[in-house]
Parts: structure tokens; C-alpha cells; sequence
């Protein structure tokens, strides 16, 4: 598929059927995000691959315990994959994705959240070209931010001074994947 074509394709998908991908799949999406540009060449990002569903639906239920829904006013994600926000009856931020990938970057760097959404969108363009369906999930830095998540990371052997950005949530579809959303006027200009 070509390669703009993969990019208006790829949805962010919330419903999650059952079933796990195959581990070779997961690996080929970890390399993606291992090879996506990074500041000054560092390779600082580090990634996580949770290959377990109950794992990632206790992770996925952290994720969403210190969300703040007080300043949402008017928000509106999705009426085909409604998030979080249009659903407040969600109880895990990772929508029941079987497989999710934590990626960590190092909290005191000052690229290290561009790092981290570099290596997210090289990873959900790679599941789009595996026949995968994803999505990217913010609230890294509160999801491991209590004993249990600091529990977790050092039995991941995650850094010290390393924190969650954000995961990439890889799966099957259940049901329609949306069309993509038309784009909005004004945004781009050649000067
Ligand atoms: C920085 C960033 C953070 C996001 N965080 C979340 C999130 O926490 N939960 C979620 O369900 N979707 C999240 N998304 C997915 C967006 O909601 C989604 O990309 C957007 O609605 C556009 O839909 P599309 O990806 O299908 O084109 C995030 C996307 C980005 C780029």
C-alpha cells in the first residue's frame, strides 16, 4: 500500500476483539518504534511490549484511575470509537487492547516527550501495514505513579529516572474500522 494511503487509512481503534497477536508481529512493531528519528541521535526511548491481555488490563485500569474528567467541558473524541472522555463507563484506558507497549524516556531530557511520540507514530503505521489495529494512549507519567506502577517498572527492569510517555495499543478491530475524518480547511500553506 502506498505510503499515504496506509497513513488516511490507519484509525485510532478503541473496540478490541478478543484474541492476541502473534508475538513476531509485536516485535516487527517494537522495531518500528526503535528506528524512528530521535533528538540528537541518542536512542534514549526505551519500550516496553506488554504480550499478556490481563497484564494490559490492569495497566489499562491504572492508566485511568487519575483521570481527571473535571476540565472536559465540550470534549469530543469519536462517535464510532468513543474514548474516555465521550464514555465515561470505560473502565481501562487501553480499551481491552490485548497487546500494549509502554514506551519510557527519561523524565529530566527535554526531547524525551518528542522521542517517545516519535517512536508511537512509527509504531501505529507499522500495525496499519501489519493488518493490526491501534492507538496511541497518553497519560504515561500518572499511569506507574503509585507503589503498585513503581512495582512494575523495577520488575521490567525499566531505568531509574526513566518515565512512561505513552503506549501504543495493538489489536484486532471488533466490527467497522471508521473512515478517515475529512481534514480541515487552512491548515497548510507553501510560502
Ligand atoms: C498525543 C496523543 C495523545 C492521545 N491520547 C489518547 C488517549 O489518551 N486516549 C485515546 O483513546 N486516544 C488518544 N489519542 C488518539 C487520538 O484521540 C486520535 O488520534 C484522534 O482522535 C484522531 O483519530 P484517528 O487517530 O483515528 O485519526 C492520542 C493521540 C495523540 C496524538
Amino acid at each position: 500500500m502506498e505510503l499515504l494511503e496506509l497513513m488516511k487509512r490507519r484509525r485510532s481503534i478503541r473496540k478490541y476483539r478478543d484474541g492476541q497477536i502473534d508475538r513476531e508481529a509485536l516485535e516487527t512493531v517494537i522495531q518500528a518504534g526503535l528506528y524512528a528519528p530521535n533528538a540528537g541521535g541518542g536512542q534514549r526511548s526505551m519500550i516496553v511490549g506488554i504480550h499478556d491481555a490481563a497484564l494490559a488490563e490492569r495497566v489499562g485500569r491504572m492508566n485511568l484511575a487519575r483521570f481527571d474528567r473535571s476540565r472536559l467541558l465540550g470534549s469530543y473524541v469519536s462517535k464510532e470509537q468513543p474514548s474516555v472522555i465521550d464514555d465515561p463507563t470505560i473502565k481501562s484506558g487501553f480499551y481491552g487492547a490485548p497487546s500494549v507497549c509502554a514506551i519510557f524516556t527519561q523524565r529530566d531530557f527535554l526531547y524525551g516527550i518528542p522521542d517517545a511520540f516519535c517512536c508511537a507514530e512509527n509504531m501505529v503505521l507499522m500495525a496499519q501495514a501489519l493488518g493490526l489495529a491501534s492507538c496511541i494512549v497518553a497519560r504515561g507519567e500518572e499511569t506507574f505513579d503509585s507503589e503498585e506502577g513503581a512495582a512494575l517498572l523495577r520488575e521490567w527492569g525499566v531505568p531509574e529516572g526513566y518515565t512512561a510517555r505513552c503506549f501504543v495499543l495493538l489489536g484486532y478491530t471488533d466490527g467497522e474500522t471508521p473512515m478517515e475524518k475529512p481534514r480541515r480547511a487552512g491548515r497548510w500553506k507553501i510560502v
